[in-house]
């Protein structure tokens, strides 16, 4: 199909349609580093507008590495990257509207957690009321209101994983970055985290591509995961999940879930053994 003829991305706020409009591709991508060592073969990946897509593959398989190429906080040694921006009059740059989570929330500790989540908005000059408003907001996204005046030690791990997601949406992205941002995290706090991500992914019509090791977080968010063998970094497959968004609490105790769970793990195996026969 034509680039032209394609339909516009869902407006910010509506439920995403996923699989309508591509937000960002990979044509053959691939990441030779400085030193010789090959951190991704030619990648080959589109991320439609809306979609939750999950990498997981083994440790060094290039997911970090893959993200950073998306992010364009690295360049490809060969093949392209092109992003859409709400629509086609953007494609090449991946301008303002992209947020990175690392995994550490990295706060300025001398900063109150309204400063920290401000930090982006003063970077591109945003007039100071329009700020205090779209701060304040981004802030009730994640239930931390109360808390704008504290400072990052006088919250909980999770809380502060919070911050972080909040001083990402306050640039209101259309394209979300996530590296294993809840990796640190003990389990109930991480699917607490999960959840609150998939509703505001859901309500905000985010496209996000997110990292991480566990095979739960992974079905319970994702659209789609991509599976990455190591030993060169690679895509190896792809896996569905076909449950509707946004998903909440119950969908972790359905036999669905626990199904998805056995098929994601069984080929992530397979990537594994893959990855140590190249190795
Ligand atoms: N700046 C760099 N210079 C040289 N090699 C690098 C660099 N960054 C990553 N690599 C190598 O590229 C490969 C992919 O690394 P990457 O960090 O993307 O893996 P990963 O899948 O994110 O691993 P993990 O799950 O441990 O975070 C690894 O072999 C790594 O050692
Ligand atoms: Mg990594």
């Amino acid at each position: 199909m034509d680039a032209a003829t394609l339909p516009r991305p869902a407006a910010a706020g509506a439920p995403p349609r996923a699989g309508v409009v591509p937000a960002v591709e990979l044509l053959s991508a691939e990441k030779v580093f400085a030193n010789g060592v090959r951190g991704l073969d030619p990648i080959q990946l589109r991320v439609a507008g809306g979609e939750f897509v999950s990498l997981i593959g083994p440790s060094g398989c290039g997911k970090s590495t893959l993200l950073k190429l998306v992010a364009k906080l690295i360049e490809p040694s060969d093949g392209r990257i092109l992003w859409w921006r709400g629509g086609f009059e953007g494609v090449g740059q991946p301008g303002r509207r992209l947020a990175f989570v690392f995994q550490d929330p990295t706060l300025m500790p001398w900063s109150r957690v309204s400063t920290n989540v401000r930090l982006p908005l003063d970077f591109v000059g945003t007039p100071r009321a329009e700020a205090k408003q779209r701060v304040e907001a981004a802030l009730a996204q994640v239930e931390l209101g109360p808390y704008a005046r504290h400072f990052p030690r006088q919250l909980s791990g999770g809380m502060r994983m919070r911050v972080s997601i909040a001083r990402a949406m306050v640039t209101e992205p259309d394209l979300l970055l996530m590296d294993e941002p809840f990796g640190a995290l003990d389990e109930f706090s991480r699917n607490r985290l999960d959840e609150d991500l998939a509703r505001l992914s859901w309500e905000r019509g985010l496209t996000t591509i997110f990292v991480t090791h566990s095979i739960y977080e992974a079905v319970f968010l994702s659209s789609r995961i991509v599976v990455m063998a190591a030993h060169p970094g690679r895509i190896f497959g792809e896996f569905r999940v076909d449950e509707p968004m946004p998903r909440t609490a119950e969908f972790r105790s359905s036999d669905r879930f626990a199904q998805a769970c056995r098929d994601l793990s069984a080929m992530l195996s397979d990537a594994a053994l893959a990855s140590r026969r190249t190795a």
